[in-house]
């Protein structure tokens, strides 16, 4: 798979340790930044991310932040985007399985580097089941197209 990455400052070394994670399962990353430890602001990322999920540049997305609450929050606001915030590999199946959501997060001061690397593992390998799902999560794109 194609997938993005991005985070703010509070993630830069949890981010360097999930993209190579990712590159040795043999995913292609494409990495939105931020690789500097300087403050910085999340929604420049999760925006970044977002819209590389949404035009389909990229299959899906991994975020991070402190909590992966705010850049989630950011990433959500572009049109397309089901971006869930996960601490624990459970959530991270169901996500996918329920949701389809097409970005995970996570936050690096929350989980651990095994932790996140299970949560990662754990997104990817689940299947969206569809059936009854599927008029959900329309309903939640019909709520996006009356903004
Ligand atoms: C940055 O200090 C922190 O606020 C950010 O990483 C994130 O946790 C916001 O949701």
């Amino acid at each position: 798979m194609k997938i993005g990455i991005g985070n703010d400052h509070a993630a830069v070394e949890l981010k360097q340790i999930i993209q190579s994670y990712l590159e040795e399962l043999g995913h292609e990353v494409v990495n939105y930044g931020t690789d500097a430890t300087e403050s910085c602001n999340y929604p420049e990322y999760g925006e970044k991310v977002g819209r590389a999920v949404a035009s389909g540049e990229v299959d899906c997305g991994v975020l991070i932040c402190g909590t992966g609450v705010g850049i989630s929050i950011a990433a959500n606001k572009v049109k397309g985007v089901r971006a869930a915030v996960c601490s624990d590999v459970t959530t991270a199946r169901l996500v996918k399985e329920h949701n389809n959501a097409n970005i995970i997060a996570f936050g690096a001061r929350i989980v651990g580097t095994e932790l996140a690397k299970d949560i990662v593992k754990a997104y990817l390998d689940a299947t969206y089941q569809g059936g009854r799902h599927d008029a959900r999560i329309a309903m939640i794109h019909e709520i996006e197209n009356q903004l």
